[in-house]
């Protein structure tokens, strides 16, 4: 494993999800350490996270659909699945601590596999790779990406046919909430409109290439690299 952090937001979201990590992990029900009050909002995150799930997987299932990159790979519940599908992974987060959980879960749901994934502990954004990647999953990502146009700059270069993403929404009292929330803990986060992602796809040439699936909190998009 490898790891290369330079940019001071980045250090701030490696520094909260080091720390956050099994409490991530126990919004898919994981653990019971979480209160009362977590669980609740666990409950309506938990929503929003089922659906991109979903959304993602009926595209990945694919056969030309060889490898993927996992970006900000998290607890590995995505890696388990592509492995399941019988694809190659790499999974890679700014977090060593996910990294450990994302390995834990794909030695119990995935055992026969953990030949087809390979970890990489890096900020994506600093990480040059010397392969192309069939498609990438990039969940719960954008909620902590300063610059969404220049990732996906990066995704043109590394990715050859889709990538599957998630943006949380902007405007209301949940979102409101959350980012007080955020800040209070020195992570960043930022949040999107529909009009943001048609400004972003614009701006990197992707217009006409995307699909946006609204899953009440945030948007599941997918978009054609090729
Ligand atoms: C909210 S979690 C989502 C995890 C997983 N994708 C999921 O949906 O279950 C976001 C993850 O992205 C990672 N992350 C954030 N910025 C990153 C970057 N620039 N490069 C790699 N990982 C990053 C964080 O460390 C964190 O583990």
């Amino acid at each position: 494993m490898d790891s290369k952090v330079v940019n001071k937001d980045t250090q701030e979201v490696k520094t909260f999800f080091d720390g956050y990590a099994s409490d991530f992990d126990g919004i898919y029900g994981h653990t019971d350490k979480r209160g009362p009050i977590d669980k609740l909002a666990d409950k309506w995150f938990r929503k929003v996270m089922i659906l991109r799930f979903e959304e993602t997987l009926n595209r990945s299932v694919k056969p030309s659909i060889k490898t993927i990159i996992d970006i900000g790979c998290g607890p590995g519940l995505y890696c388990v699945e592509f492995l399941k599908q019988g694809k190659e992974v790499v999974a890679i987060d700014l977090a060593e601590n996910m990294l450990s959980i994302a390995d834990a879960h794909v030695k119990k749901h995935a055992s026969e596999k953990t030949d087809k994934i390979t970890y990489l502990h890096a900020d994506y954004l600093e990480h040059n790779f010397d392969k192309q990647f069939d498609s990438a999953c990039l969940m719960g990502l954008f909620d902590y990406i300063k610059d969404p146009v220049e990732l996906f700059e990066k995704l043109k270069k590394d990715i050859t046919k889709e990538v599957y993403a998630s943006f949380p929404k902007s405007g209301g009292f949940l979102a409101w909430q959350r980012k007080v929330r955020y800040d209070m803990r020195n992570c960043p986060l930022y949040l999107y409109s529909l009009e943001d992602i048609k400004t972003i796809m614009s701006k990197v040439g992707l217009e006409g290439k995307y699909e946006v699936v609204d899953c009440g909190r945030g948007y599941f998009v997918k978009v054609d690299m090729s």
